[in-house]
């Protein structure tokens, strides 16, 4: 969800109106993903490595955290989407761990599509800690010494959850900035200048046209007739 201070910038306001902005484009697009059939959705909301920005914007960031946490509880019964939270949550208040384990509590619940938020992650960061817990659980005898790339993938913060089809980045950059570094081997990938608080479905409906007609092979050759 790239782009949100160059949205407040560009009008003269506060990077925090943009962050505000943006958060009011995540829940339009979760319920857009939600209604065309998207069975998960997963957006990067603040990286390992976006406590470097000023304590002003990460306060915001992390009040915005908060408000959206309270409501999905209270809303994803009606609503029909379940939030997790993926990412290094330790270091984060006390209180906002204890609304996201109060959101995964509830939202077991409820059926309908995951809404899966990255927040203190970082795609080596994870695949480190999975690292670390496999040593640990191999040190205790609980594991076995033949991992294979299933095992291990049950170590990641997106234990269970599929890998994703397709990554859209906005805001113009055309790198994948520490994201999802395990689970996008074979992603497909969707770029646009248009910044997240611009961002809208007919972005979502011509990524969505455009991954139809690529051609997947996951390193196969396609059969001759075929497809
Ligand atoms: C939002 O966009 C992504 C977050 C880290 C919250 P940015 O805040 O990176 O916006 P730009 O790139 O400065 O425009
Ligand atoms: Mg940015």
């Amino acid at each position: 969800m790239d782009g949100n201070g160059r949205w407040a910038t560009n009008r003269g306001l506060p990077r925090t109106a943009g962050h505000s902005a943006g958060s009011e484009t995540f829940r339009r697009i979760s319920r857009y993903c939600r209604d065309i059939g998207v069975e998960y959705f997963t957006v990067y909301a603040f990286s390992t490595e976006n406590w470097k920005r000023s304590h002003e914007e990460v306060e915001a960031i992390l009040k915005l955290l908060d408000k959206y946490l309270r409501e999905a509880i209270d809303t994803m019964e009606q609503e029909r989407m379940k939030l997790v939270l993926l990412g290094d949550l330790s270091r984060l208040s006390p209180q906002l761990r204890a609304l996201a384990d109060r959101a995964l509590e509830v939202g077991r619940n409820v059926q309908g599509m995951q809404v899966n938020v990255c927040f203190n992650y970082g795609g080596r960061d994870e695949i480190l800690r999975a690292a670390k817990r496999y040593a640990e659980d191999y040190a205790a005898g609980k594991a076995d010494a033949d991992l294979d790339e299933a095992g291990f993938s049950a170590y990641l913060d997106s234990a269970g959850i599929p890998d994703p089809d397709i990554i859209i980045r906005s805001g113009g950059e055309q790198r994948t900035s520490n994201f999802l570094l395990w689970q996008s081997a074979y992603a497909e990938y969707w770029f646009t200048d248009t910044l997240w608080p611009d961002f809208g479905p007919a972005e979502i409906d011509a990524a969505i046209a455009a991954f139809g007609s690529r051609d997947r092979r996951f390193g196969g050759v396609k059969e001759a007739g075929k497809g």
